[in-house]
């Protein structure tokens, strides 16, 4: 089932967000959270250092495993995904950086890899909270619009559209890297809850797809239409498309 919460803007998406999470980790202080990079989850990750740093919350026990990383990228590059997580979120929060998962870039055997992420996320008693941003062509995690739905934590090549959104982050497009490891959509869909933010007006169309066309390999992020406990929370922007439809949708706050 899919909730939707309607958010004014990025911050106001970001608060409400940011409190579910706040939620969870209030509920059960060693929750293993799902965590993703790129400009939507900021806000979020802005707003528990903030409730960290006013004593609210307490990641001593929160483990946390990301969705991604770049292939050929470590810690020490500042577009790696591991660099993302430390500066954004890990080094300002009393999270133990060994309970902290981000697949290896630089594996040299990255199949072994892939493998060994997905054991991990069982062995750690999966994850209880993902959260998600979705792409322009309704991507989760690197998961790119496909044949078929990949199961488990694979290697995947970087589709145009993706390396040209991501190039903001990069002197060129030249230096996105091509491939990357992610969660599968197995891996995101066997999480308990999952909570999927998305702002502006590019993004209308991704949503719309994954939540109220039929479900298709094509559009990563119908799948989500099959999980149990799924919020959207978007900004009017993002949900421009399915409020302009006149959707029937199911709100929370
Ligand atoms: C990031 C990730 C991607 C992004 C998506 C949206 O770890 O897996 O799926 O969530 O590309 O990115 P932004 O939020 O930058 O629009």
């Amino acid at each position: 089932m899919t909730r939707f919460i309607i958010a004014r803007d990025y911050e106001d998406m970001s608060e409400k967000a940011a409190m579910l999470f706040l939620k969870q980790i209030n509920k059960k202080d060693n929750s293993l959270l799902g965590l993703a990079t790129g400009s939507s989850p900021v806000g979020i990750y802005r707003n528990l250092i903030k409730w960290h740093s006013e004593g609210l919350l307490d990641f001593s026990a929160v483990k946390t495993v990301s969705l991604d990383e770049y292939v050929g990228l470590g810690a020490s590059d500042p577009q790696s995904y591991r660099h993302f997580m430390n500066e954004n979120l890990f080094k300002h929060i009393n999270i133990k950086m060994e309970n902290t998962h981000v697949p290896n870039g630089l594996a040299e055997d990255l199949w072994m890899e892939v493998s060994e992420y997905e054991k991990r996320i069982e062995m750690l008693g999966g994850i209880d909270m993902q959260l998600l941003g979705i792409g322009r062509n309704a991507h989760i995690g690197f998961n790119e619009p496909s044949d078929n739905f990949a199961t488990n934590t694979h290697v995947v090549n970087l589709t145009k559209d993706t390396r040209e959104a991501n190039a903001r982050f990069f002197s060129s497009i030249d230096e996105v890297p091509t491939k990357a490891l992610t969660m599968g959509i197995g891996t995101i869909m066997r999480a308990k809850k999952i909570v999927l933010v998305s702002y502006g007006e590019n993004k209308a169309d991704a949503l719309y797809k994954s939540f109220f066309e039929n479900t298709n390999p094509r559009v990563p992020g119908s799948i989500l239409q099959y999980h149990a406990d799924v919020t959207v929370v978007a900004d009017k922007a993002a949900m421009g498309r399915i409020l302009s439809e006149g959707k029937d949708i199911n709100c929370g706050f």
